[in-house]
């Protein structure tokens, strides 16, 4: 039976900083950040913006043309969840009015808990085949400002719906994945700020890669020659690359041509969008699908996910026939171009207007540009949400 994507949705904040600006707000030359990061826009979420309303607006794109009474799963993948305890799913659930009778939970394991999600719905699908499930993968990436990970923030969520007989791109039974116990990048839960170990974090995504990408050789015996691309988890565009780069010698000129000029293409919305963490790798997917031309039904995709800390996993999924019907490329286009963009004093003022880390009630600006859902604030410590429209 086949098994995989069926449906995918997108959302991304309506505001963004320039690079280049806060290059030359840090006194950094701006083409470390453009060129040596590869990164040029990054997506700033105002207060009123979190995983639950992001991953919410990004099934809602979708949502009303699938039957949700088949759902017997939803799982939202995050590590920049709003509660320790309860899980931003069940909120999604109630936001997107979809019924009582399935499964809800969050999943984490860093920026791995995207992939995690649709192995388990994958799973789960297998099982009960008339059934489908949600997932997704939404995130906040802060690591400071003025911080060493600063150029390599974002915000953003992706929703994909897990089916039988999926229209956009199977999910093959071909997953070779490692987990080691490693301190490369962190957060405590005392703080909204992420902690990496920068270098060693880039050396340990590449040895992972290089880990499964070997044993998925082994496993399959296939070659980078049967992949028509390959995906990468995107914390900055250039860091995919410079693992994909280890493995290109191995192939032919023909082959490297064609893996670097897919990488190109799936690297287009993450370049103005920043980090998504969970969602980088279904980001880079989607920006590949809606920016070539040179894909067709029966190609095979490689999907490189990596979590710090650390879980790496790589398998392949095979398009379907009339999967470009699915797509929403001019939207997505349209929407990131239609974004406010945000001088340097701005992006930090938004920057730092948060929901406190206290007891304290908190009101987010009700100005400020949202999807179909916001957080309007918080109340005697619950969080208050509604749909735009209501
Ligand atoms: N013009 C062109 N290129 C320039 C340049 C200039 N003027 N100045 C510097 N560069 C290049 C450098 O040569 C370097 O290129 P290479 O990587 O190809 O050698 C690149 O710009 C970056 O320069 P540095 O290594 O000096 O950058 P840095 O010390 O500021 O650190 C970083 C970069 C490690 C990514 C840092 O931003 C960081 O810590 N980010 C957060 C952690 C992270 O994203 N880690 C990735 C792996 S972990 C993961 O994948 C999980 C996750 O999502 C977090």
């Amino acid at each position: 039976m086949k098994i995989g994507i069926d449906r995918i949705g997108l959302y991304s904040p309506h505001y963004y900083v320039a690079l280049a600006d806060v290059a030359a707000a840090r006194n950094v030359d701006p083409n470390k950040y453009i060129i040596g990061i590869g990164q040029t826009e990054q997506a700033v979420p105002p207060s009123a913006e979190d995983v639950v309303t992001m991953g919410a607006s990004a099934a809602n794109e979708f949502i009303g043309d699938i039957d949700t009474s088949k759902i017997g799963l939803l799982v939202l993948g995050t590590e920049t969840g709003i509660d320790a305890s309860k899980s931003g799913a069940v909120v999604i659930q109630r936001l997107l009015q979809l019924p009582m009778g399935m499964r809800t939970f969050e999943i984490k394991q860093a920026c791995y808990g995207g992939t995690a999600g649709l192995m388990a719905a994958r799973d789960y699908v297998a099982a009960h085949p008339d059934k489908t499930a949600l997932v997704i993968a939404a995130d906040i990436a802060r690591y400071g400002l003025a911080s060493g990970g600063e150029v390599t923030q974002g915000a953003g969520a992706v929703a994909m719906l897990v089916s039988a007989n999926p229209r956009i791109m199977t999910i093959e039974d071909d997953s070779v994945f490692i987990s080691k116990d490693i301190s490369d990048f962190w957060r405590p839960v005392y703080t909204d700020l992420a902690l990496a170990k920068g270098k060693y974090s880039t050396e340990q995504y590449i040895e992972f890669f290089q880990t499964v990408w070997a044993r998925y050789q082994q496993d399959t015996g296939r070659t980078l020659a049967d992949f028509a691309a390959a995906n990468f988890h995107l914390p900055y565009t250039k860091m995919g690359m410079k693992a994909l780069k280890t493995a290109l010698p191995a192939a032919s000129a023909a082959v490297q041509e064609r893996l670097l000029a897919r990488y190109h293409e799936s690297t287009i919305y993450s370049r103005r969008i920043g980090n998504i963490y969970t969602g980088s790798l279904y980001l880079a997917l989607l920006s590949l699908l809606e920016n070539t031309s040179a894909l067709k039904a029966g190609d095979r995709l490689g999907m490189f996910s990596y979590g710090s800390g650390a879980v790496g996993e790589f398998y392949s999924g095979v398009l379907q026939p009339g999967y470009t019907d699915l797509l929403a490329a001019a939207k997505h286009v349209q929407e990131l171009d239609a974004r406010t963009e945000l001088t340097v004093p701005e992006y930090e003022a938004m920057f730092n207007n948060k929901v406190p880390y206290a007891a304290d009630d908190y009101a987010t600006d009700p100005k400020a540009v949202v999807g179909a859902f916001r957080l309007e604030g918080v109340v005697k410590q619950e969080r208050q949400y509604r749909r735009n429209d209501k």
